[in-house]
């Protein structure tokens, strides 16, 4: 039997387990912190769902969708994005007639795309909707939580934000009509892709990455000159409120988006040290959506992040400044007690430290190679001399290899003191 995988759907060893728990419970946090409250969607909706608000001409739906019929003969998918089945949600729960709402949801994402570093065929997203504000204080407050999000995972320096607009649907009609005119003269010249976007999607043709079709797009028609007044002053007013705030943005006309329920903002947040999978957030307005799925009119505006790109940059991180831990290294029989103990305590004392203790027999210097090998930064000795005077050997494995004696009960404040200057240093 050899049964592996399927493709482009990842296996998470623990490591990576480890940090995409992490990324969860910072954005848990902050979003708790802006008044998101979490519900739980279900990973299948009907096939229509996805027809009707993602667009019947868009890659995923045309041919990214994982689609079958149940035994009932009904057509399901495996939900690509979230916005979609959130919306259907808030809709049927009445959650949404006269009211606002801030809703935030977690979990696996399908597509059937070409599986590459940052790209699978299952990922994880955390997303947020808010429903009921149509004004761009809610915009840029979702920007400031993705700032802080980032923040709070260090990773800010590393992300930066592109904002669009895209209009309202009437300007992107215009806009498309005035495209497809001044691309068909150069029909012949375009990738096969695009000259089928032509009759289809042809905003899309903006993202091909095919060098001729960009070259030819250079003296397109651009969007900016098609938005509508009232789209532009929501812009305008966007911008003004992060700038006023501090957050740093750059306007990106060629942001269109992959999904056709936008509006007004777009926005992307990206990396340059993923390669070409460099998109880690996205979202904007999407204030036709509800309606268009039968709902009463209601703004809606939102965001997802995706976690398997955010862990491999957060992992890319970690390798190269460790995790700060620690490994307790004693004898079975007499001193391992005094080896859980001590471990036990500096837990207590240093929640955000990781305290491995060595289990089973070996000689010290087994134990003291297997020390080195975990990635830890110093190593805790208690031999029976230690037990005996009450204290701690600590011995640095990455620094100098020096080692000091410790008295038991100033471990704690010994270790966050000499942590702390290791990430001051770093
Ligand atoms: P999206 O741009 O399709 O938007 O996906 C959001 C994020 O999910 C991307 O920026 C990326 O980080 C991650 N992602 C997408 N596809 C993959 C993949 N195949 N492998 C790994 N990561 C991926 C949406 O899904 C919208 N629902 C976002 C939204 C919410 N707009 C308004 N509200």
């Amino acid at each position: 039997m050899n049964i592996k995988s399927v493709r482009g759907m990842q296996d998470l060893l623990p490591a990576q387990k480890r940090i995409f728990r992490l990324i969860e419970d910072v954005a848990r946090d902050v979003l708790g912190g802006y008044g998101y409250q979490e519900i739980g969607l279900p990973q299948l909706e009907q096939t229509q769902l996805f027809k009707r608000s993602v667009g019947e001409n868009t890659d995923i739906v045309e041919k990214e969708m994982y689609t079958f019929d149940d035994r009932n003969g009904e057509s399901l998918t495996l939900r690509p994005e979230g916005t979609a089945g959130c919306v259907r949600f808030a809709e049927e729960n009445g959650l949404l007639f006269n009211q606002v709402q801030r809703l935030f949801y977690s979990g696996a994402m399908f597509r059937y795309e070409r599986p590459q570093k940052g790209r699978y065929r299952q990922f994880e997203q955390i997303g947020a909707e808010c429903f009921g504000m149509a004004g761009p204080d809610i915009d840029a407050e979702l920007l400031l939580m993705n700032a802080r999000i980032w923040r709070r995972l260090g990773l800010d320096a590393d992300i930066t934000l592109e904002l669009n607009s895209l209009g309202d649907a009437e300007s992107r009609m215009r806009y498309a009509s005035e495209l497809v005119s001044y691309l068909q003269t150069y029909a012949a010249e375009l990738d096969d892709d695009s000259r089928r976007r032509l009759d289809s999607n042809p905003m899309r043709i903006l993202d091909s990455k095919v060098e001729k079709t960009q070259e030819i797009l250079r003296d397109a028609p651009l969007l900016s000159e098609f938005v509508d007044d009232e789209s532009r002053a929501h812009f305008d007013e966007l911008c003004q409120l992060l700038t006023d705030l501090g957050l740093a943005f750059r306007i990106n006309t060629s942001i269109v988006r992959g999904l056709d329920y936008y509006n007004r903002t777009v926005f992307e947040w990206v990396t340059d040290s993923l390669g070409a999978q460099g998109t880690v957030c996205a979202g904007g307005r999407y204030d036709g959506l509800v309606e268009q799925l039968g709902g009463r009119p209601t703004p809606g505006v939102g965001f997802a992040m995706g976690l398997d790109r955010l862990a491999l940059m957060k992992a890319q991180q970690e390798e190269e400044s460790p995790a700060a831990h620690v490994y307790v290294v004693s004898q079975p029989g007499s001193t391992r007690s005094a080896a859980l103990q001590v471990a036990e305590d500096l837990r207590d004392e240093m929640p955000g430290c990781t305290v491995l203790v060595h289990c089973g027999a070996g000689k010290f210097k087994a134990q003291m190679k297997k020390a080195d090998a975990s990635g830890a930064e110093l190593a805790l000795i208690l031999g029976e001399d230690e037990v005996a005077a009450g204290t701690v050997s600590v011995k640095s494995l990455r620094r100098d290899g020096s080692q000091e004696q410790i008295q038991k009960e100033s471990l704690g404040t010994w270790c966050r003191a000499y942590f702390d200057k290791e990430k001051n240093v770093g």
